[in-house]
């Protein structure tokens, strides 16, 4: 969703901000836009479409200058078109802004404006941010900035530039990522850290309501009752490599591979001499005696990690689970005291729906547990405890190796509530955590034969309507291989628990229907037998995913996808791969745009 990146030093700024813009591309974007200090004018220029189109547009008017903001836009106040686009300039056109996230009260503000006289040209909340400040400016940017946001509900990060400081701009930011890239001679602002990484590994991380005044060899941060704030610096540890294509056609693919790898990042520093050590969890076994449910709350695919982690944490921990939408769980009063343990999943550990979920629950006094890939995000800050995801940055829309860790996360956490409940003895707990460190491996052979998947797909990549079924886990998993093929292939889908189709679904099978149907779950493999063949007399073309053990799943299926044989319970780290394989490889068959899906956006900061 929208990103912003901001440049003051001695480079020239536009190419700054366009390489920045494109690596924040993954975010989701339909048009952007610059605003560059130009001898001494403040020139904008921004379009619909893709950043190749802004290009086109700046090189010709030549701006050279070394201080600007740079943004691209996920429409969601008015359509994608040039005027909607940001930068957005206040009246006089002295001040431009660049904005993440929504302005709640803006018709409110635009109404005061407007008696003030101030006129408006886009249909978008933001304008009212460039006539707002420009409306308490006196003299002192930060200041006016200050004042703005006061006024401000919503959720914002702002870059905001004027053309009576030609040597400094202002950013500021509340429920919206914003970081501060910290160089020599040269300071950066920016939505997410891979805008900046080619130039600083070291940033700041900005809280809520704080103002960053920025200058080519200062840094200063304010809070809202202006007092200078005094932070650490945070040096990110992955490398520009990681945030690369490293020689693969897409990021899709590029992070499926990292699989087996990020699986044992998230593992192995938590296994010491054979037992899990969750050092960043403080939940002792007193906590949680006073423990008597837990909520598992994210979104879509973290949703559906959750779905898994309801079953583990059941399984092993023996506490009652209910798993949320965050977009749902926040508005339906849900039922949360002191009593209750909240575990929320989130990849970015930026999405809205699930950082307010995480404050609804704190608010009803449970204890908030996260676990989030992104360091330092929203989400993990907030949190009482924080268990990250190795997963690296993950750059495809497309979530896939942040799923994997997001499951492999949730399985240590169950297995550590269960080792502090004693609810699982010694010996089945050892032999979990020793079937745990071999799933590396088990997805290096799965990844190794996808060959199979890729021909499956180029047979079937005209299907209309595919259908993902399984049972237990597998259910939980036919979901998320469901929402991977819609989000990439644009092929309607659905998922359905094997012993509920018959319940209406089942009227959509017809002769050629693709069904899809993981089956790793020993004791449900015989009830999937007879679901496959229900469909199967309705003239479906079953594809199963199985252990290699399950040699009876052959004669029910068209064909069936082999992999490794790993306990029951942990299969679907490893089940899952051929479903993200498939999804990627009808996608290209159709010539879809794997990493950018249309309509999507990698990060949701709005709600
Ligand atoms: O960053 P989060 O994990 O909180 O994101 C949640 C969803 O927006 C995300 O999983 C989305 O469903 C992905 N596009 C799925 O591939």
């Amino acid at each position: 969703m929208c990103g912003i990146v901001g440049y003051i030093g001695d480079k020239m700024a536009v190419p700054v901000l366009i390489n920045g813009l494109k690596k924040l591309e993954y975010r989701g974007y339909d048009s952007s836009g610059v605003a560059i200090f130009n001898n001494s004018d403040l020139d904008v220029v921004k379009c619909k479409g893709r950043l190749s189109a802004l290009e086109e547009k700046v090189i010709p008017k030549s701006l050279n200058g070394m201080v600007g903001i740079g943004h691209t836009r996920w429409a969601t106040h008015g359509e994608p078109n040039d005027i909607n686009s940001h930068p957005h300039i206040s009246k006089s056109g002295n001040i431009a802004v660049v904005h993440n996230g929504i302005i709640e009260n803006y018709m409110k503000l635009k109404e005061f404006l407007q008696e003030k006289g101030f006129k408006f040209i886009s249909e978008t909340d933001t304008e009212v941010v460039a006539h707002l400040v420009e409306y308490h400016y006196r003299g002192d940017l930060v200041k006016a900035v200050k004042d703005t946001i006061e006024e401000l509900e919503g959720s914002y990060a702002l870059g905001v530039i004027c053309k009576f400081h030609p040597d400094e701009f202002v950013a500021a930011r509340k429920d919206s990522p914003l970081i501060v890239g910290l160089g020599k001679g040269e300071n950066f602002i920016a939505s997410d850290i891979p805008a900046i990484l080619e130039h600083t590994r070291d940033v700041y991380i900005l809280e809520d309501k704080e103002i960053v005044h920025l200058k080519k060899d200062e840094v200063k941060i304010f809070n809202i009752l202006g007092a200078e704030v005094k932070k650490d610096v945070f040096h990110v540890s992955w490398d520009v490599a990681s945030a690369e294509k490293s020689g693969y056609e897409h990021f899709m693919m590029k992070e499926m591979c990292e699989e087996p790898k990020v699986i044992r990042d998230t593992i192995n520093p938590r296994i010491k001499d054979g037992k899990i050590v969750l050092d960043d969890i403080k939940i002792t076994p007193g906590d949680l005696e006073n423990i008597d449910k837990i909520f598992i709350v994210a979104c879509g695919t973290a949703y559906h990690a959750g779905v898994v982690g309801k079953y583990i944490i059941e399984k092993f921990a023996k506490i009652p689970v209910e798993t949320d939408l965050a977009s749902e769980f926040r508005y339906r009063n849900p039922l949360i005291t002191d009593r209750n343990l909240v575990i929320i999943i989130s990849q970015s550990g930026e999405t809205i729906d699930t950082l307010f979920a995480l404050r609804e629950s704190k608010k009803r006094g449970a204890r908030v547990l996260s676990i989030v890939n992104v360091v330092g995000s929203s989400i993990a800050r907030e949190s009482d405890d924080v268990l990250y995801t190795w997963a690296g940055p993950e750059i495809a829309v497309a979530s896939t190796k942040a799923y994997n860790t997001q499951l492999t996360a949730l399985y240590l956490v169950a297995l550590d509530l269960a080792c502090k409940q004693g609810s699982i003895d010694e010996e089945t707990c050892t032999r979990i955590i020793d079937e745990m460190r071999e799933l590396p491996s088990a997805l290096e052979k799965v990844l190794a034969d996808k060959a199979d998947i890729q021909k499956f797909a180029s047979e079937h990549y005209n299907a209309k309507s595919i259908f993902f079924i399984g049972r237990g886990l597998d259910y939980a998993l036919s979901m998320e291989g469901s929402l991977k093929l819609k989000e990439i292939s644009y092929i309607h889908s659905e998922a359905y628990a094997g012993g509920e189709l018959k319940h209406g679904t089942i009227a959509l099978i017809e002769k050629g229907t693709l069904v899809i149907c993981p089956m790793t779950q020993d004791y449900l493999l015989e009830k999937m037998i007879s679901n496959i063949k229900e469909v199967k007399a309705r003239g479906a073309v079953v594809m199963a995913i199985t252990q290699e053990k399950n040699k009876e799943v052959e004669k029910a299926a068209d064909i069936v996808i082999k992999i490794p044989d790993v306990d029951s319970v942990l299969a679907p780290v490893t089940a899952i791969t051929p479903m993200q394989l498939f999804a990627y490889y009808m996608a290209i068959e159709k010539g879809c745009d794997v990493d950018k899906p249309r309509n999507l956006a990698k990060s949701v900061t709005v709600e």
